[in-house]
């Protein structure tokens, strides 16, 4: 079972991470895939504010990987791994232990750089932007008045443990999908 959305601007975006904190565990671990600028980043910021974390949630890509601890004592981590290419790096950082810790939400991006290091992903999270090709190619009028236009995004979800399938189907269950 697969979850596939259109989200086609920034408050259905929010809404979207909403519904995803209210189904997940306090134990799971999440990547993202997708472009530079698919909206990963975004995604994830939305559903750590979705936890009551408030401030500035900056994007973790000098650092690799920044943490929050939310009201009701979950920790989560959020990893960019874009400028990791070392694994030495990761046992170093001891980026092992944190899949091992209780309460932990881990949320990926760009985990290809570090895919035989990640312990059990729970969720594949595939993010494409729609009609971006368009969006390049297209120069009439018609698109430059629109010169605050963002295009969509297309998400799917995969489950690839049963906690994974489980979040799927509440996260179904409750968006009526
Ligand atoms: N669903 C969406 N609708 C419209 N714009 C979006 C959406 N998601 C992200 N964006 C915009 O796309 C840009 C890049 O997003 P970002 O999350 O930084 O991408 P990534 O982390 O995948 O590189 C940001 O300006 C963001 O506001
Ligand atoms: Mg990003």
């Amino acid at each position: 079972m697969i979850l596939s959305i259109k989200l086609e601007n920034l408050i259905q975006t929010n809404t979207f991470a909403t519904n995803i904190a209210k189904v997940l565990p306090h134990k799971i671990t999440i990547v993202f895939n997708g472009d530079l600028g698919a909206g990963k980043t975004t995604l994830i910021k939305n559903i750590i504010q979705s936890y009551g974390v408030s401030g500035n949630i900056k994007s973790p890509t000098y650092t690799l990987v920044e943490t929050y601890h939310t009201p009701i004592s979950i920790i989560i981590h959020h990893f960019d791994l874009y400028r990791f290419h070392d694994e030495n790096e990761w046992l170093d950082a001891g980026f092992d232990e944190y899949f091992t810790q209780t309460n932990t939400i881990c949320l990926i991006e760009w985990p290809i750089r570090a895919m035989r290091l990640i312990p059990e992903i729970d969720w594949v999270v595939d993010i494409h932007i729609l009609n971006s090709e368009n969006l390049i190619n297209n120069t009439n009028q018609e698109q430059e008045r629109h010169m605050d236009y963002h295009p969509s995004r297309m998400v799917t979800i995969t489950p690839h443990t049963p906690i994974g399938h489980e979040c799927i189907r509440k996260l179904k269950s409750i968006m009526k999908c």
